[in-house]
């Protein structure tokens, strides 16, 4: 069966420093087989969670009671078997649209408050997260912390970071880690439907370069159609 792989980018820049090192995850992840999507939480309204679980009748059940873009990244979300999250750090911190997200994801954990399990039960997940200077390690352990708390399963090797900012395509450790969150996940995920899976760092000098430049090829066809904006609603 063909996995699903589902990338979250928390970044207003389809092509910044955490957009491309997602993207490598992806494209290693989809070289071992899976299927890849990658979507952006700048693509639409993530509202803010209001709390309903604390409500005299709770309603905090998936897909959660906003029909906003959040509720459909919520269904991609349950629908996908690995999760790859890439955030920049914005005050040592994900994204704040990404927060948002993470608060809404409730709904999917608190399923267990309905008599199944957390729809984020075996989910398995890796993180990126890129800066400019402090706060690296910070942002991606809260997001694995977080994901594993709601129930998801973490691999080996599940961070990669870069302070490298909109360089981190050329910082060869983030790239290399990057792949591997990618590889590793597909590979624990594979290994929990009892097929076959990598679960050991691969360091692959000619891998790194296939992707580096297939990822940089796609960000200037990115950037020759949609010039090199901020917030783009052009693509994730
Ligand atoms: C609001 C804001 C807060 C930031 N805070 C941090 C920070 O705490 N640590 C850090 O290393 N970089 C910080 N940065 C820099 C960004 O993480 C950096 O520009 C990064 O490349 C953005 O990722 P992107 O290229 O994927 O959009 C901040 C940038 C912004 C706009």
């Amino acid at each position: 069966m063909t996995l699903k792989v589902l990338g979250i980018l928390g970044s207003p820049h389809p092509f910044g420093g955490s957009g491309q090192l997602l993207r490598c995850a992806l494209e290693a992840a989809q070289r071992e087989g899976a299927e890849t999507k990658l979507l952006s939480v700048y693509e639409g309204e993530i509202k803010s969670c209001q709390g309903c679980i604390q409500d005299e009748e709770p309603n905090c059940r998936f897909p959660c009671i906003f029909e906003d873009y959040g509720r459909e990244l919520l269904i991609e979300i349950n629908q996908a078997d690995v999760l790859l999250i890439g955030t920049p750090v914005y005050w040592y911190a994900p994204s704040g649209l990404l927060k948002n997200l993470i608060d809404r994801m409730t709904c999917l954990e608190n399923m267990v408050a309905y008599g199944e399990p957390s729809y984020m039960e075996g989910k398995v997940v890796g993180v990126i997260t890129v800066g400019a200077d402090a706060g690296l390690t910070l942002a991606g352990g809260y997001l694995l912390t977080v994901l594993n708390a709601m129930g998801a399963i973490i691999p080996p090797w599940a961070h990669a970071y870069s302070r490298q900012a909109k360089g981190a395509i050329f910082d060869d450790r983030a790239v290399m880690d990057a792949i591997n969150v990618g590889l590793l996940a597909v590979g624990l995920a594979a290994r929990l439907k009892a097929q076959q899976g990598r679960i050991s760092y691969l360091d692959d000098r000619n891998l790194l370069e296939e992707i580096r430049h297939k990822i940089l090829a796609q960000k200037e066809a990115f950037e020759s159609r949609y010039g090199k904006t901020t917030l783009s609603k052009s693509g994730p």
